[in-house]
């Protein structure tokens, strides 16, 4: 496919996989992967499992992702993990606002945008991800409140952050469900979100950014999705947590 945008599909693995799980995953990943410098390539493991992945990957194409972090520093907050002590464990990317930590952890889009400022500040690279839910599909508020999410998640970044910074279209009643967007829709909504950051910065910033796809990406339906002119990737859930479906959706992309 010639776009100017590399691909970059990123496995969210969320709250599964011990450590020995974990190593055996990226261990096949490793392994079934080796050839690919087309895509770039990032598994995003529970915290407890970043620390003994990113020795196994350091010397792959593969790169680490965290699924979450503190918008603040350092300091008294208990239970919170800092963006520089992802940056300790190699950690290049971290999944924020994911429709999950929105809904059972309230997240709202002024946190998200705290969070990417915080990332930045570190170089590490924010996975935004944005995305609407069944019944404001159903009453034609999609552009409405993915126009909401972007603006409110991206509030605060300069344009030399924005590039660096990957959005994920997640529809929210795609995730784990099986049912995934048509490459139609998602095709639109990318196109959408892609027209939203053109406004808020310009073309040039618009064209740079990454748009994954989320929500039900499997083997069978990722290269179509792939194929889709602002689809620039996937953030992949439960065929992540598998080296064959993993690998197979990563292949079939190219
Ligand atoms: P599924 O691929 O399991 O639908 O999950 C998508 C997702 O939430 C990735 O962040």
């Amino acid at each position: 496919m010639n776009k100017d945008r590399k691909l970059i599909i990123a496995g969210n693995w969320k709250m599964n996989k011990t450590v020995a799980e974990a190593l055996d995953l990226v261990a096949g990943l490793k392994r079934e992967l080796a050839a690919i410098k087309e895509v770039d390539l990032v598994v995003a493991p529970p915290f407890t499992a970043l620390s003994e992945v990113s020795k196994v990957i350091l010397d792959s194409n593969i790169r680490l992702g965290a699924q979450n972090v503190s918008e603040q520093n350092v300091g008294a907050y208990t239970g919170e993990i800092a963006a520089a002590m992802l940056k300790e464990f190699s950690v290049r990317y971290v999944i924020l606002g994911h429709s999950e930590r929105r809904q059972y952890q309230q997240e709202s889009n002024e946190l998200v945008a705290r969070k990417a400022i915080a990332v930045h500040a570190v170089a590490l690279k924010p996975i935004i991800c944005v995305g609407e839910v069944l019944a404001e599909r159903e009453s034609g508020r999609t552009e409405k409140v993915l126009e909401t999410q972007v603006r409110g998640s991206v509030a605060g970044l300069t344009a030399d952050q924005m590039e660096e910074t990957v959005i994920a279209y997640e529809p929210v009643w795609a995730i784990g469900t099986g049912k995934t967007a048509t490459t139609e829709q998602a095709q639109a909504a990318h196109a959408f979100i892609r027209r939203t950051l053109a406004s808020l910065y310009d073309e040039t910033v618009a064209k740079r950014v990454r748009i994954q796809y989320g929500g039900s990406v499997k083997p069978g339906n990722a290269r179509e999705l792939m194929s889709q002119p602002d689809v620039d990737g996937a953030l992949v859930g439960g065929a992540a947590l598998e080296v064959r479906s993993f690998s197979d959706i990563v292949k079939n992309s190219i």
